[in-house]
């Protein structure tokens, strides 16, 4: 299979990357920082790019994806989580970045994917609970996510030809982990405590683990409406 993936460089996409790419799989992998781990294998090829820079995409995806041609699953993980405070200490300009990493570039890659690819079979939008928990202090995040779940259906609609769904991988031992487990306990925001506790339990699902169970959702996500939000808890 060829697949894409965003956001390679580690965490889930990387975990992603390193699974697809043992089981023999031809992967293609975008993020700004490269990930030497990958490049061991010879089935990986690698873009370096910013995805908040939408002009930088539009100039080097298109010869990107002409040489890529056809694509079995592209996998929209990339993913940014902002500042864990209140929607109203949370600028706009703040909201803007969020939304342009989780949301607009991946507009921007889907347009780019049917306008330079003979096909592409599959698309997987990485989304997350919090599109739906509404906890407080998710501000950006929580919006980003919900809007990316529509665009997928909206995308469904357009192109009946390939199968969308948007999934929520479960918790991850990843950076963005890590981030939240380094803040200070706040009464407003009790999420953060509970995260922090599945951190400290060890139970966590590492990088690696969460991919494997993404990865036979992705399967699984075949037998539901395309356009679905789904999450790998339920499935
Ligand atoms: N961790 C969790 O518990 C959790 C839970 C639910 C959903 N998710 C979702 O799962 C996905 C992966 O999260 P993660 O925990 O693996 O996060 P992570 O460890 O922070 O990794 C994020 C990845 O996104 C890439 N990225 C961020 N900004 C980018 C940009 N401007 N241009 C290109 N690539 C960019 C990063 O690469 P560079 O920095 O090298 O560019 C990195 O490879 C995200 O969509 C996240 O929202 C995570």
């Amino acid at each position: 299979m060829q697949i894409l993936i965003t956001g390679i460089s580690r965490g889930l996409g990387s975990g992603l990357a390193a699974y697809y790419l043992d089981k023999g799989h031809t992967v293609y992998g975008i993020s700004r920082n490269r990930n030497p781990e990958l490049e061991n294998h010879r089935s990986f090829n690698y873009l370096s790019l910013d995805l908040g820079n939408f002009k930088a995409m539009e100039r080097v995806l298109p010869e990107f994806l002409n040489k890529v041609g056809k694509l079995n699953l592209a996998v929209l993980n990339a993913g940014i989580l902002g500042e864990i405070k209140d929607m109203r200490d949370t600028s706009l300009e703040e909201i803007t970045s969020v939304m342009d990493i989780n949301v607009w570039s991946n507009k921007i890659l889907i347009d780019l994917m049917y306008a330079n690819l003979k096909y592409v079979s599959q698309i997987v939008a990485v989304s997350s609970g919090a599109a739906v928990f509404g906890n407080r202090g998710w501000n950006a995040y929580s919006i980003s996510k919900a809007a990316l779940n529509m665009l997928i259906k909206l995308y469904a609609r357009e192109h009946e030809e390939t199968h969308f769904s948007s999934i929520a991988p479960g918790l991850i031992d990843s950076a963005m982990q890590d981030y939240i487990f380094s803040l200070a306990d706040d009464p407003r925001f009790p999420s953060l405590k509970r995260l922090q506790d599945e951190k400290r339990s060890g139970k966590m699902p590492s990088s690696a683990e969460a991919a494997r169970t993404l990865a036979s959702c992705v399967i699984k996500a075949h037998s539901e409406e395309s356009g679905s939000f789904l999450d790998v808890r339920e499935m």
